[in-house]
C-alpha cells in the first residue's frame, strides 16, 4: 500500500502534482475531445485546494520531439478551469526561473499547469537535473498519473528522489481495484480479453492464467487461438508465430482447471471496411476469403452465461472491430451484460473504455481504468516505476 495525499500534511504547501492529461485534442480548433482523464484527477485537485495547497500540475501530451505548438497544454488548462469553476494558470515552460517565480507567486488554492513536460528530452531520459529542477518548484510531490506510471521518466520516477512522494486518489483507486483483482479477487473471477493481437496480450494472458477461474477470449486475437485448434479462419488476422503459444495457453488453462472460452460462432466480413458484407457463421464454417470481425450471437450468449455468477470480472480489449459500427455489436452486448452484473467489474484499456463510454455505461462499472499501457503492464504483474517511486504506508 502506498501513502496518499490523505497521509501527509498538505496544508498551504506547494504541491507538484503529476497528472496524466494526455488527452485527445480536436485537430481543427484544439479543444479537448475527451476529458475523462481530466475529470478523473478532480478528487485529488479539489482535496488539495480545499486545504489551501498551491498546486503546480504537470503532464505530458502526445509524443513531441522538442517544442510543438499543437501539443501545448493551454486547451487542457481551459477545460480544467471550466470543471473547477476557477481559472487555471499556464506558463510557456515547465522548468526555469520564470516557472519558479510563477510557482512562488501562487496563493492558497491556486492552480498552475506547467507546459508539456516532453518539450524537454530530459523528461523521458529521466535526467536527474531536470527532475531536481521540477522538484525545486514544490514542497511535496503527488503522483496521480496512473496512465503514465509504466514510464520511468523524470516527472513520474526521478522527481520522487528529491521530495516526499505520495499517491493521489486516482492512483490509489487504480492500484486498489487492479491490485485486488490480481491478489485476492472475490470468486469466481473471470477475465474477458480481446483486442487485435495476441502478441500484445501475451504477458497479461500468462499472468492472469494463474489467477482467474474463467478466461473468455474474443477480438482479433481469438483468430490465432482458433487456428491453433486446427480451424480454417479464411482471411482473418492470424499471428502465425503465436499459434503454438496459443495452443500452450489452452493446455495450461486445462491443467489449472481454468474454463477457457473461445467463439463458437463469429461475424465475418468480406473485407476490412465499415460497409463490408457480413454474415454470421460457425467457426467451423468460415468461408475462404472472408475474415472474422466480431463474435456471433451464440458466443455472446455463452460468454454472458459464463459471467453470470462471477464476483469479479476484468475486461480488457474489444470483441470485434469497434472502428466499424456494424462489427461492434458483440462488444456492446458484452459491455451491457458486464455492467449489469452484481460483481466487482473492472474495465481497462483505451479501446474497451471507448466502448463503455459510447454506451454511456461508465457509471455502471466498479472501476474504469484511465491506464492503457500502464494497466496492461500492471496486469502482466510488473512493477510500475511510477508506483515503485512512491512512499509505502507504514
Ligand atoms: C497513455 O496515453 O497511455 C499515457 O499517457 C502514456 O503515454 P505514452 O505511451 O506516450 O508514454
Amino acid at each position: 500500500m502506498k501513502k496518499t495525499v490523505a497521509d501527509i500534511d498538505v496544508q498551504g504547501k506547494r504541491v507538484l502534482l503529476r497528472v496524466d492529461f494526455n488527452v485527445p485534442l480536436d485537430p481543427d480548433d484544439g479543444h479537448v475531445l475527451d476529458d475523462t482523464r481530466i475529470r478523473a484527477a478532480l478528487p485529488t485537485i479539489e482535496y488539495l485546494r480545499e486545504r489551501g495547497a498551491r498546486l503546480i500540475l504537470c503532464s505530458h501530451l502526445g509524443r513531441p520531439k522538442g517544442v510543438d505548438d499543437s501539443l501545448r497544454l493551454a486547451p487542457v488548462a481551459r477545460r480544467l478551469g471550466e470543471l473547477l469553476g476557477s481559472p487555471v494558470k499556464t506558463i510557456g515552460d515547465c522548468v526555469g526561473p520564470q516557472v519558479k517565480e510563477a510557482a512562488q507567486a501562487l496563493g492558497p488554492g491556486d492552480v498552475l499547469l506547467l507546459e508539456n513536460l516532453r518539450f524537454h528530452p530530459e523528461e523521458e531520459a529521466n535526467d536527474p537535473d531536470f527532475a531536481r529542477a521540477l522538484a525545486s518548484l514544490a514542497d511535496v510531490y503527488v503522483n496521480d498519473a496512473f496512465g503514465t506510471a509504466h514510464r520511468a521518466h523524470a516527472s513520474t520516477a526521478g522527481v520522487a528522489a528529491y521530495l516526499p512522494a505520495v499517491a493521489g486518489f486516482l492512483m490509489e483507486k487504480e492500484l486498489t481495484f487492479l491490485g485486488k483483482a490480481l491478489a485476492s479477487p472475490d470468486r469466481p473471477f473471470a477475465a474477458v480479453i480481446g483486442g487485435a493481437k495476441i502478441s500484445t496480450k501475451m504477458g497479461v494472458l500468462e499472468n492472469l492464467l494463474a489467477k482467474v477461474d474463467r478466461l473468455l477470449i474474443g477480438g482479433g486475437m481469438a483468430c490465432t487461438f482458433l487456428k491453433a485448434e486446427g480451424l480454417e479462419v479464411g482471411q482473418s488476422l492470424v499471428e502465425e508465430a503465436y499459434v503454438e503459444t496459443a495452443r500452450q495457453i489452452r493446455e495450461r488453462a486445462s491443467q489449472r482447471g481454468v474454463m477457457l472460452l473461445l467463439s463458437s460462432d463469429v461475424i465475418v466480413g468480406d473485407r476490412f471496411e465499415a460497409d463490408a458484407r457480413r454474415q454470421q457463421v460457425s467457426v467451423k464454417e468460415i468461408p475462404a476469403g472472408w475474415q472474422i470481425m466480431d463474435i456471433g450471437e451464440k458466443t455472446v450468449e455463452a460468454f454472458v452465461q459464463a459471467l453470470r455468477d462471477c464476483k469479479t470480472v476484468l475486461w480488457n480489449g474489444p470483441m470485434g472491430v469497434i472502428e466499424f459500427e456494424a462489427f461492434s455489436q458483440g462488444s456492446y452486448r458484452l459491455a451491457e451484460a458486464i455492467a449489469a452484473l452484481d460483481a466487482t467489474t473492472i474495465v481497462g484499456g483505451g479501446e474497451t473504455v471507448a466502448v463503455v463510454e459510447r454506451l454511456g455505461l461508465e457509471g455502471k462499472f466498479s472501476h474504469v481504468s484511465t491506464g492503457g499501457g500502464a494497466a496492461l503492464e500492471f496486469l502482466e504483474g510488473r512493477e510500475l516505476p511510477g508506483v515503485a517511486a512512491l512512499a509505502d504506508k507504514a
